[in-house]
């Protein structure tokens, strides 16, 4: 199993994806301001590994706290619950992971012992890593039966192990979970300029995995399609808005438009903790704009002529009239999505979580 994150003894510790597929290097952090600046510079990414990482470097710093009461640990776990919500704006599951950080110390600072709620909160964390692997399993399950045997599926960036707890991930895991139901199922990764997520990332899980993958540049996706070479396109997601708008990975809008024109099925795969219920569409969705360098350069070496002008937004909108269905951990969304998704979430919640 690919360990995207662990909580040890020592700090928390993780593979540097920055390095892959060239390195296999993993970092000890052992503070909340390294795992900070972890999630900002992509040492660690992908919306449901950036939630656990969050609430991991949460409870590493709450455990770290000097202060001798429960109101000094309630003023430093607030400043790094604050820290944490800076480092990246559009995955909704870094902000969720924050909000039940807090919720935890809200309910565990009446037993009134600073020791106690500095256990509990490293519980919590444990707790929210281990559900995402399980949630990725079920999305797995829920999403594995759509796919069809001897299929060539599509996929763009890397909603994997590594954008997740670690195991099966979301998009990936709707093809391991088909795999996994005995079908033959081979892969096309986009590489996904400018980090190349899908290039670096989703090929080097898949070839450890043993699932066929073959890379194209994000410019040849049409051109696949149209040769009938894609069955099915399967992503993963950021931030789902309640009427299914989906923020992911920059590029994702163009393969959705590219996939209805050729009438190829586009599915997002992602656990409850992507959906925000609290915004009525994409267009209210924080797209992040990162360093230009992501885009002169690779890694070090300059392409671009110096002084031209760039933009760098890291994600788009694919807005839901272009997704064929929406696959979650609690089961599978059908449009009108402004009605499947709230009864998800709301029977969801009937059920305890
Ligand atoms: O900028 P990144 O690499 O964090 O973006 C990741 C993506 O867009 C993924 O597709 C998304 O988070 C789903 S991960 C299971």
């Amino acid at each position: 199993m690919i360990k995207t994150i662990e909580w040890t003894k020592d700090g928390i510790r993780m593979l540097d994806q920055r390095l892959l597929p060239g390195q296999e290097t993993y970092l000890m952090l052992r503070s909340y301001d390294e795992v900070a600046e972890a999630i900002k510079k992509m040492v660690i990414r992908g919306a449901p590994a950036i939630g656990v990482a969050a609430a991991m470097g949460i409870a590493l710093g709450a455990s770290q706290s000097v202060g001798t009461s429960v109101a000094d640990l309630e003023d430093d776990l607030l400043y790094i619950c604050d820290e944490m919500g800076k480092t990246r704006p559009t995955a909704v599951n870094l902000f969720w992971a924050i909000e039940r950080m807090r919720a935890t110390f809200q309910r565990a600072k009446s037993k009134n012992d600073v020791e106690e709620v500095k256990k509990i909160l490293v519980a919590e964390a444990l707790a929210i890593f281990e559900e995402d692997l399980a949630a990725n399993r079920a999305i797995g399950k829920h999403g594995g039966p759509l796919i069809p045997d001897n299929a060539t599926v599509l996929t763009h960036c890397n909603a994997g192990a590594l954008a997740t707890a670690g195991d099966y991930g979301t998009a990936l895991g709707v093809i391991r979970g088909a795999r996994d139901a005995g079908k033959k199922i081979a892969v096309i990764a986009d590489e996904t300029r400018p980090f190349l997520q899908g290039l670096r990332l989703t090929a080097w899980e898949l070839a450890k995995d043993d699932i066929p993958v073959t890379v194209i540049t994000d410019n040849m996706a049409g051109h696949v399609m149209k040769s009938g070479k894609v069955d099915a396109v399967v992503v993963g997601a950021d931030r789902i808005a309640s009427n299914g708008d989906t923020a992911n990975k920059i590029g994702t809008y163009m393969v959705a438009v590219l996939a209805r024109e050729h009438n190829i099925p586009f599915y997002v795969a992602a656990p409850l903790t992507t959906l925000d219920m609290s915004l009525q569409s994409g267009e209210e969705i924080p797209i992040e704009e990162r360093d230009e360098k992501e885009v002169t350069h690779i890694r070090d070496y300059q392409l671009a002529p110096d002084g031209v002008g760039v933009h760098n937004p890291a994600f788009d909108v694919t807005p839901n009239h272009l997704i064929t269905a929406i696959i979650t951990d609690k089961g599978v969304a059908r449009p009108p999505y402004t009605e499947s998704l709230p009864k998800l979430f709301a029977e969801t919640n009937a059920a305890g979580g």
